[in-house]
């Protein structure tokens, strides 16, 4: 007599768990990352330190180009604000086209405006004027538009938000290479509980200052002696609850001028209490192939998405150009997992 066969449905069973439980343990890496988050809030220091009321917000001469209407009559929800250079246009034309377009996502008011520096030249700021007067979704800064003032970008676009923008209940900063599922994050946002402090975005944590010159992340000890940064969020694309914006305004006068962006914002929301919340969903530096379930559901940023790519990485969105399957998700499920465990 043959030995009996264990039936096919229990076989069938025995795989769906296997399956089913590899998703969660692998679901559960993001989420034990984001409760860390969470719970490292008390060790960040800073606490107990209360939000000036009033940050110093920019006056009129700090900018060239002030948009005061940028917000439009009612503020949005979401504001986003991309962080863009004069030369971009074919960026900033391919983000219209695309997730910045619409005023409406994720069932949130949203607006998405370009903030940038001074050109270097009178016929480059004129080709500026003329966007802004077709668009009207320029912000521009007076300040020289280099690599080494970025952190004066993202200090102008959070004083222009803060000033100009003070309804707005977050602020999404964004660079303009950066894919970013507007409608799943104003989705994600909208279903938090109550009004909260947030400062949420793919945390890098123990981050070492560079200390080569010729580098261009390069930090003199002189700026930031310690050995490590605090945790901070990746600059590709993060989110300040508006009193969140207005508590690193209000931190910057107190935190050493870092020449990184990213690391200085950290600074800033460490000195104003603010611990970072970590999100396996944005990307930070990591790019990913366009992937229906990645671009259309998993992820809420995907970085280095040239002006080429954005159309068909919005299209995903729509679920045109490729749905998300069920053997898509899995697959897309595992490829976000391996990124996530990869150094970034
Ligand atoms: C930053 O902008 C200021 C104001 O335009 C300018 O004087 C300065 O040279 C710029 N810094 C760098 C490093 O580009």
């Amino acid at each position: 007599m043959a030995p009996r066969r264990p039936p096919a449905w229990l076989l069938r069973g025995l795989l769906a768990g296997l399956g089913g439980l590899a998703l969660v343990s692998l679901l559960g890496g993001g989420t034990g990352e984001e409760l860390l988050s969470w719970s490292l809030a008390p060790f960040l220091g800073g606490g107990g330190r209360f939000l000036p009321p009033d940050p110093p917000l920019p006056g009129p001469d700090s900018f060239l180009l002030p948009n005061v209407e940028g917000c439009g009559p009612r503020a949005p929800f979401l504001l986003v604000l991309v962080a863009s250079a004069p030369g971009h246009r074919a960026q900033r034309q391919a983000v219209r086209a695309s997730w910045g377009g619409p005023r409406w996502a994720g069932g949130q008011a949203v607006r998405t405006l370009f903030a940038l520096g001074a050109p270097g030249s009178g016929q480059e700021q004129a080709r500026l004027e003329e966007e802004a007067q077709r668009h009207g979704d320029l912000v521009q800064g007076r300040f020289a538009d280099t690599y080494a003032n970025l952190t004066l970008k993202t200090m102008m676009l959070l004083g222009w938000a803060a000033a100009h923008c003070p309804g707005a209940a977050f602020v999404v900063k964004v660079d303009d290479d950066v894919f970013l599922n507007l409608p799943a994050l104003a989705r994600h946002l909208g279903a938090l509980p109550g009004p909260r402090r947030l400062y949420l975005g793919r945390v890098h944590w123990r981050v070492q200052p560079n200390r080569d010159p010729s580098n261009r992340h390069h930090v003199p000890a002189a700026a930031y002696p310690a050995g490590a940064f605090p945790p901070y969020c990746s600059g590709t694309a993060y989110v300040l609850s508006g009193d969140a914006a207005r508590g690193v305004l209000a931190a910057a006068p107190h935190v050493p001028p870092v020449p990184l962006e990213d690391v200085y914002v950290g600074l800033c929301a460490r000195w104003a209490g603010l611990a970072p919340t970590h999100t396996a969903r944005m990307a930070g530096a990591t790019h990913y192939p366009l992937d229906p379930c990645c671009y259309g559901e998993l992820l809420y940023s995907v970085h280095q998405v040239g002006p080429q790519a954005m159309g068909a990485a919005w299209a995903l969105v729509g679920g045109e150009g490729g749905s998300c399957t069920p053997l898509h998700r899995g697959l897309g499920v595992l490829r976000w997992m391996c990124c996530l465990w990869l150094p970034s």
